[in-house]
């Protein structure tokens, strides 16, 4: 039999500027090894509903069901998608990129009837189109993005909430990469529903899903409650709706969880609430519009300086996200690895590949939470320069430095 070596984990130090996961705060990482507390600890559900207030002024919302899903970004989403979307529910998802895709995915086993409109990488919707295939297909939920990392492009969704409210359709939103770097307002936006992840602006690990729903949503959920037998009282009685087909993401029974009757559902993990707490905190302590300014800021140093490099920047400029930036891989460097390789082994950077359309033609470089600061920016630049360089395209020595700092010195 093979002897397994035992070793302590040892990580190298990277510097994260791909498209997420990325550098987490320090004090998360504390936070992290504080002790454990027991689920109905009054500490702890204190701290269950100190992690609902929190994440409120992040949204920027007065929902009372603000909470965490236990999982990575997607368990939001599916916790929303599968408790909202009964079996034959009509659903637009508007897809500019490949979460687009994921949405109507899962929306498709949740047994949804999907309405797809579809809009090419690098470009986003105008709220006329939207408004267009609501009119046409009148579906009871609208599920879209709001920054799609694969194509780096952010759709404005300002007017869609409203339109949507008008409407009557329900509206919920992917908020995984944006949520902490650009300004997300629920409230005032008219979402129904919206989810994140702690691994992008928020700078926390991956595997804590901070979401938020109106009552709206509330009701359609609650209107499919069926209470788990074991921990249901004596006078409750199922709702009408068709149940929920999965346990864990059941919202309904979330709610519950998550409000003052505490009734238990799953363990709540207790490390990783430590870490969205704290997640929450930081980017409150820093201020929010503080935030999205240093998050915008560093995005267009960092691509005034990838601009002098001549390096060409995909995408409509008008709808950039401000935490990720998509650049053409030069001809001269193939697909791009090879620089990527180099990067991390030589200089412990790490940028982001591409899926689907884009694979091998740009790559992705995150200015997200944590790592979205000049020093990290003036460093990807350096790097960047001299690793092409290496591998055959020469960009002018020291441009993309040079046009960074420009951008902080005005
Ligand atoms: C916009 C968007 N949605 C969803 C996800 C999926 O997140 P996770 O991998 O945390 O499940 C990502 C991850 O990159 C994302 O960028």
């Amino acid at each position: 039999m093979n002897h397994l070596e035992l070793k302590t984990l040892e990580p190298e130090q990277r510097l994260l500027m791909g498209p997420g996961p990325v550098n987490v705060y320090p004090a998360v990482l504390r936070a992290m090894s504080l002790p454990m507390l027991g689920q109905f600890d009054p500490q702890f559900t204190g701290y269950m509903d100190e992690v609902m207030a929190l994440y409120r002024q992040v949204y920027r919302t007065r929902n009372q069901w603000t909470f965490l899903v236990n999982g990575t970004a997607r368990a939001g989403i599916e916790a929303c998608l599968s408790s909202m979307i009964s079996p034959g529910d009509r659903v637009l998802v508007p897809i500019f990129g490949r979460f687009g895709h994921l949405l109507t995915e899962i929306a498709r086993r949740c047994q949804a009837e999907v309405i797809n409109i579809e809009t090419e990488w690098g470009t986003v919707f105008e709220p006329e189109q939207i408004a267009d295939a609501i009119r046409t297909h009148q579906p009871r939920f609208v599920a879209l993005v709001h920054g799609d990392t694969s194509t780096t492009m952010a759709q404005p969704l300002d007017e869609i909430g409203p339109l949507c409210r008008e409407a009557g359709t329900v509206v919920y939103v992917d908020a995984t990469a944006t949520l902490g770097g650009m300004p997300i307002e629920v409230d005032k936006w008219c979402l129904d529903a919206v989810t994140a992840g702690l691994q992008k602006c928020l700078s926390g690990p991956p595997g804590s899903s901070p979401l938020t729903i109106n009552d709206r949503v509330a009701e359609i959920v609650n209107a499919r409650k069926h209470v788990e037998a074991g921990i249901r009282s004596e006078d409750s009685s199922d709702a009408d709706g068709v149940i929920v087909q999965s346990n864990y993401f059941d919202l309904a029974m979330l709610m519950d969880y998550w409000s003052s009757k505490r009734l238990n559902h799953h363990t709540e993990a207790t490390s990783m609430l430590y870490a969205a707490h704290t997640c929450a905190q930081e980017v409150l302590r820093e201020g929010l519009e503080a935030g999205f300014a240093r998050h915008r800021i560093t995005s267009q140093a960092l691509r005034a300086g990838l601009t002098a490099m001549n390096l060409k920047l995909f995408g409509n400029e008008r709808y950039r996200m401000d935490n990720v930036t998509g650049v053409f891989i030069p001809n001269a460097l193939g697909d791009g690895e090879q620089v990527r390789k180099q990067l991390l082994d030589d200089f412990g950077l790490e940028i982001g590949t591409s899926f689907g359309p884009l694979r091998g033609k740009i790559w992705r470089i995150g200015t997200m939470g944590y790592v979205c600061h000049k020093a990290n920016i003036l460093r990807c630049l350096s790097a960047l320069e001299i690793v092409m360089r290496r591998n055959g395209f020469a960009a002018p020595p020291g441009a993309g430095v040079d046009a960074a700092y420009k951008v902080y010195n005005q």
